[in-house]
């Protein structure tokens, strides 16, 4: 069995971020929520449990805790945050409501030896605090290892009993020296020895894949994209013939995209069914120039096309997709938040379809499907492949879509990226793309006035497309770019660059 960390989670935004952290430092961990018993936690044998923060205060007569016999297996217990004040109520300790109010960056200092923090920080660090409550008095055994400037206890600890408590969150970037802390409990304290990694995390989901679906056959929406392909790759590598693959071909993809697709696809080994929708999404589309309507139509005509192809597939049991964890938390925090775009991809496939859910993926990161990805052999393309909208090219013509206004788009597409690739530029950029507008300008080619459409360069940098900035790309190499979109793409005679960040604008123009 592996080294296990238990992670009891309470409901923090930041719980997979604290299993992110454990994963690059090669430790193992299991999430298990709270209400998990005792009997639960000790089967894992964990090395060590960490107490994860949430939203709920301890005073709250509901408020959400743990089985108190967690905290007599004898194992070093780390509470974060809400974890803390926990641990702290659980063992005796005072924890006061609404007088110390912390969010945001703040100074703390070190205060008493500190098994914890002694060899890991500096006297003093910048850390992440969100709390409305703290620990007003210490439990019987524990001592203050650090307070904030204004006196409110920032950490504490029962070195006997090897409990932990820590008022702010180490697992964010926004903590000096996070890294420095959680490693000191797990290697200091726990004494994991670090020597798991996402190739084991292959091996055992894919163990836990063939457990679960057993003789039962699965079908998954395959989109060209990273996620599903690794999802399907994975899933493959588990129960091969069993793993039915539908890629739809909604024609709004880019040049020769879904013949490469198909075709890495076919090198991976994987069973797909080709399904070219293109005209069915053509005529549904036609005369349609509203985003909202369009990414609509798309969404919903997606779904049609993959359940019935779907249902064609005998005794399917189990859908796969490729959510991954960001997915994951945006769509539970986007309740009641406003809707910028209606976002489509192959992760919102049909509930009524009554199969169950496999997402292999859903508690990793993107970079993290990308290393995995690798690992099992999926071919770089599709691994490095950047961002694509479900909607496709629908997004990036505005206006009517026809077939003509498609094919120039992907024409002038084709050449910006092959020419972002000549020059080296293409890997260090997170998403390259064209926009061809409904705007017609005057022009002069040899003799004769030329009255054509403008087409938009699109080049941006981003850590998780949630900001963009607009990337700066070598004149010589856009006066390259905009004479051969001009010169071999007829009807664009005027080409433009987009030096907008988002905010205020979004990645894609619809
Ligand atoms: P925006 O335009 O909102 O895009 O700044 C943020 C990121 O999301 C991609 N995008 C989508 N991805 N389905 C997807 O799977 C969609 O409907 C969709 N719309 C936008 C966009 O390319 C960028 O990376």
């Amino acid at each position: 069995m592996n080294e296990n960390i238990i992670i009891i989670n309470c409901g923090s935004q930041f719980t997979q971020l604290i299993a992110r952290r454990l994963r690059e430092m090669k430790v193992h961990s299991v999430i298990l929520n709270w209400d998990s018993s005792c009997e639960t936690v000790k089967a894992y044998s964990p090395k060590g449990i960490i107490i994860s923060g949430g939203p709920d205060s301890v005073n709250d007569p509901d408020a959400i805790t743990i089985d108190p016999e967690i905290l007599n297996l004898g194992c070093p217990v780390l509470g974060i945050c809400y974890g803390m004040q926990l641990l702290a109520k659980l063992s005796g300790g005072i924890v006061s409501s609404g007088n110390a109010k912390e969010y945001g960056v703040t100074k703390i200092r070190r205060t008493g030896k500190s098994e914890l923090l002694n060899n890991s920080i500096h006297e003093s660090i910048n850390v992440l605090m969100s709390h409305g409550d703290n620990v007003s008095g210490l439990p019987e055994g524990f001592i203050i290892t650090s307070s904030t400037e204004g006196e409110i206890t920032s950490s504490i600890e029962n070195s006997e009993r090897k409990f932990y408590g820590l008022q702010f969150h180490p697992e964010v970037v926004h903590t000096e020296q996070g890294n420095e802390i959680i490693k000191s409990f797990v290697f200091g304290i726990c004494k994991c020895s670090g020597d798991w990694d996402l190739e084991d995390w292959v091996e055992g989901t894919i163990a836990s894949i063939r457990r679960d679906v057993g003789d039962g056959r699965v079908v998954c929406g395959l989109s060209g994209g990273v996620d599903s392909s690794v999802s399907a790759a994975l899933v493959n590598r588990a129960i091969g013939g069993k793993l039915q693959c539908v890629f739809v071909d909604h024609g709004l993809m880019r040049l020769h995209e879904p013949e490469a697709v198909m075709n890495s696809y076919k090198d991976m080994g994987l069973n797909v069914i080709y399904v070219d929708a293109s005209d069915r999404f053509l005529r549904e589309l036609a005369g349609v120039t509203d985003p909202e309507k369009k990414r609509k139509i798309i969404g919903k005509l997606f779904i049609e096309v993959f359940e019935e192809e779907a249902r064609k597939i005998k005794n399917a049991e189990w859908l796969l997709q490729g959510t991954i964890y960001p997915d994951v938390i945006e769509s539970g925090l986007k309740k009641g938040a406003a809707v910028i775009k209606s976002h489509h991809n192959v992760g919102g496939l049909p509930e009524h379809m009554n199969l169950k859910l496999l997402e292999p993926l859903r508690d990793l990161f993107k970079d993290e499907v990308r290393v995995i990805g690798k690992i099992i052999g999926v071919p770089e393309a599709i691994v490095n492949r950047q961002p694509f909208p479900g909607p496709g090219l629908a997004v990036r013509c505005l206006g009517e879509i026809t077939r003509e206004r498609l094919d120039v788009l992907r024409e002038a597409d084709a050449i910006f990226r092959d020419e972002l690739k000549r020059a080296g530029l293409y890997e260090g950029i997170w998403q390259a793309f064209c926009v061809l507008l409904p705007v017609r300008s005057v022009g002069v080619m040899g003799d004769s006035r030329t009255y054509n459409e403008a087409v938009v360069l699109r080049a941006i940098h981003s850590q998780d497309a949630m900001t963009a900035e607009w990337s700066r790309i070598d004149y010589d190499v856009l006066d390259r770019i905009s004479k051969r979109i001009c010169n071999e793409v007829r009807g664009i005679n005027r080409v433009v660059m987009d030096v907008t960040s988002k905010p205020p604008a979004t990645i894609e123009w619809e």
